[in-house]
């Protein structure tokens, strides 16, 4: 049969314009199957970002900063604890996603003794004005490091890296002063932070 013949067997639109017919070709099987696929998937797109719990941009956008800011901080590494300064530390403070990630391994590895909030519990309330092993960043960095074995503090140097252990201490920093309910009483010296 030729394209001619087979054409002829096609039904036309109606539509004729100086002699040309229109045929009426079914749309092909694969491309109504493409058709439907997409409004099942907008649906599913829909319920999940629009009425489920899916991220939003937004959110997506602030943890893939989040991540990278925190790659970018541990690959420039190289920058032992011990040889941190107070002033190297203190700098930290301003970093909102370190903080954040600070937090993270807060609520995983201390929350336990310290509290989910700091206010203490095995542990010394960390929101208080007293320490027992000192306020300065420099000392809570190494508390944390080397921890208390006799007293029960675990040393998180060899769980952490560096970077973990600053991240850590800069939340600890940011619970000073913030009064949770149920504190533990006060323990050690009155330390001001400045
Ligand atoms: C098994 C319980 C336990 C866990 C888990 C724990 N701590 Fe402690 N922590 C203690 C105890 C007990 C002390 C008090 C040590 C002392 O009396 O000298 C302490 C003391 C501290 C201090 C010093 C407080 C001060 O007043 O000087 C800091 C800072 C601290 N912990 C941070 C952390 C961090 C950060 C984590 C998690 C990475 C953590 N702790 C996990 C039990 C714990």
């Amino acid at each position: 049969m030729t394209k001619n013949e087979k054409d002829s067997q096609v039904p036309t639109t109606g539509h004729e314009y100086d002699g040309i017919v229109e045929l009426d070709h079914p749309i092909p099987d694969w491309f109504r199957a493409l058709f439907y696929g997409t409004i099942v998937f907008a649906a599913g797109y829909f319920f999940y970002y629009q009425v489920g719990d899916g991220p939003t941009l937004a959110t997506e956008y602030k943890r893939d900063v989040a991540e990278t800011v925190y790659a970018q901080y541990l690959a420039a590494g190289a920058n032992p604890q011990a040889k941190a300064s107070e002033q190297d530390l203190l700098a930290l403070l301003k970093d909102d996603s370190l903080r954040k990630i600070g937090a993270q391994h807060f609520q995983a590895k201390c929350a336990s003794c310290h509290g989910p909030v700091g206010q203490g519990g095995i542990g010394p309330n960390l929101t208080d004005k007293n320490w027992i092993h000192g306020a300065k960043m420099t000392q809570v960095v190494r508390t944390i490091s080397e921890g208390v074995s006799d007293k029960g503090m675990p040393p998180w140097g060899s769980v952490f890296k560096d970077k973990e252990v600053h991240a850590v201490a800069v939340y600890i920093r940011s619970l000073y002063g913030s009064n949770p309910p149920n504190p533990k009483a006060p323990q050690g010296e009155v330390v001001e932070i400045e």
